[in-house]
């Protein structure tokens, strides 16, 4: 890049920076403020933390006196950090080509503490570090594995590193926020003898989404939705978290873990609760998660027999997925040889509120899967006559609204439509939003939003004390569940397939059939 664009560019830079300060954000100003990232050295950071910091620079969205500080167990220098965040944010930014002057304001600002989590002086040098360089808002990011979380904030707090008296302190705490119930309120306990809970940020990646917010703006900002989003209308609601990927690289965590700790306990209830949940009073952190836990609340407990014949577990077999080779789940290394893990889960949840009494929520998710899409598809009810003859009206009635979260972002309204032709013939046809289309095709990232959010001091999109207990409450009654049952081997499914064969009989013993996806490509 030429000096006179390197210079245009960093020009730009701090005009965006100094347009984002003026504004201010929620009616704040910005201070000076540090990000602090325990386990900067992971994959974590690399992949998705440093590259949407940078892409937070380039859009003048960090403020202009913003350090960055890498906190690790390797014995890194400032410039190793640098190097390495190089290549991660060259390898990783979401826009192409690299904006040099961003780059360069970036690293200049980021530092490197090294110290092993369970021992203070590392904290110690954290301390002095925030000191010199004026860092009096602070935020925390654990990206570490969950097992030091504790070590890290117990160590923060003794190190008077946790107190919002010079300006602000944060933390953000990345999921899995806790292993069952139990887990969760020993972690839920321990954080809040060290920060308040308006000082910590459980986050879920998925609330980041634009997608995901877009549930609310959908539901809320349009008046033609809502009156037909009840019992009165809605036959049953479809929420698919499906993946290509399988647990390569991390199968001893995901052993421990499965798709309902994976998956289902955070980012499929959060789908759940934005679609059910009512109309909050404002738009705000606290009126939203208000309206989110009440639907958690209302969830009927699955435990005991209810819990079994309302899940289906499953794991993927050996098999070749897009030419590929696929092991078996079961022949990972890393996985128990008689695991009872399950990489595909399909779940019937009922809310027991007025607005969905009766009305099934299905959830299907899994690894390996044939395509990578997450959607909430509403089925609507059938018409209550026949009109157009019997066959027209078998099966599903044709009115589906499917808000497809990813990859393909939009929102498609199905219904039928006459064919043309002296036959009185019905063909289910499609309205179709494409954010691609509306708004063009590079969507922020989710960690981008989620950060800047946390810099601002809004909790909105991140989950509440109570919002993470009543999802463990539900979640671990399955659990306990699974757990009395005697040990045997999952029914297993190809690589590349829907599922298990056994998932079409899951689904209709509960008087429904799953979406056919391969419509989606239509
Ligand atoms: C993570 C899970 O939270 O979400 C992963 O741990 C999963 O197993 C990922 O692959 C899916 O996220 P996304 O944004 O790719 O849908």
């Amino acid at each position: 890049m030429s000096a006179a664009k390197a210079q245009g560019q960093a020009k730009g830079q701090a005009k965006g920076l100094a347009k984002g300060q003026a504004k201010g954000y929620n009616g704040r100003k910005p201070g000076a403020t540090a990000l602090v990232i325990f386990g900067i050295t992971g994959d974590l950071a690399h992949r998705k933390l440093v590259p949407a910091l940078y892409q937070l620079a380039v859009d003048g969205q960090l403020p202009e006196d913003a350090n960055i500080i890498g906190v690790g167990r390797r014995e890194w220098t400032d410039d190793k950090l640098r190097n390495e965040m190089r290549v991660a944010i060259e390898e990783f930014a979401r826009l192409k080509p690299i904006d040099e002057a961003a780059l360069a304001h970036l690293l200049g600002r980021m530092h490197y503490v090294y110290g092993d989590f369970g021992e203070k002086p590392g904290y110690a040098r954290l301390k002095t570090r925030l000191e010199e360089l004026g860092a009096y808002n602070r935020l925390y990011y654990l990206a570490t594995p969950p097992s030091v979380y504790e070590t890290i904030i117990s160590n923060l707090g003794e190190s008077g590193l946790s107190s919002n008296e010079s300006g602000w302190t944060r933390i953000i705490v990345e999921k899995p926020y806790g292993h069952d119930l139990a887990s969760a309120q020993e972690l839920e306990a321990m954080i809040h003898t060290v920060f308040d809970e308006e000082q910590i940020y459980r986050i879920d990646h998925y609330l980041g989404k634009e997608t995901v917010q877009n549930i609310l703006f959908f539901r809320f900002a349009n008046g033609i939705f809502e009156p037909l989003w009840n019992r009165r209308y809605v036959n049953c609601v479809q929420i698919t978290v499906a993946e290509t990927i399988g647990v390569d690289g991390r199968a001893a965590y995901f052993d421990s873990a499965g798709v309902i700790r994976d998956i289902v306990q955070n980012h499929a209830l959060q789908l759940l609760t934005l679609t059910a949940m009512e109309s909050p009073v404002a738009f705000n952190a606290d009126a939203v998660r208000d309206e989110k836990v009440k639907v958690l609340r209302a969830l009927r407990p699955l435990t005991g027999d209810e819990a079994l014949h309302s899940t289906l577990r499953a794991q993927y077999a050996a098999g070749k997925q897009d030419g590929k080779k696929v092991d078996a789940y079961l022949d990972h290394e890393g996985v128990a040889k008689n695991s009872q893990t399950e990489t595909f889960l399909a779940m019937r949840v009922a809310i027991d509120n007025w607005r969905w009494a009766g009305v099934p929520f299905f959830i299907r998710s899994g690894k390996h899967l044939a395509e990578r899409v997450t959607e909430i598809a509403i089925q609507y009810r059938q018409v209550p006559l026949a009109l157009f003859g019997a066959q027209n009206m078998a099966g599903d009635a044709p009115n589906r609204l499917v808000l497809n979260i990813q990859p393909d972002e939009g929102i498609t309204l199905t219904f039928g439509a006459k064919v043309p032709g002296p036959a009185n013939k019905l063909k289910s046809v499609k309205m179709d939003f494409s954010y691609a289309e509306a708004f063009g095709t590079s969507t922020p990232e989710a960690y981008e939003r989620l950060l800047q959010d946390c810099i601002h001091g809004d909790a909105t999109l991140f989950t509440r004390s109570d919002e993470v207990l009543e999802a463990w409450k539900f979640i671990d009654g399955v659990l306990q569940a699974w757990k009395q049952q005697p040990s045997r081997k999952l029914p297993q499914y190809a690589p590349g397939s829907w599922g298990p064969d056994e998932n079409d009989k899951f689904i209709a013993e509960h008087g429904h059939r799953w979406r056919e996806m391969v419509q989606l490509q239509g």
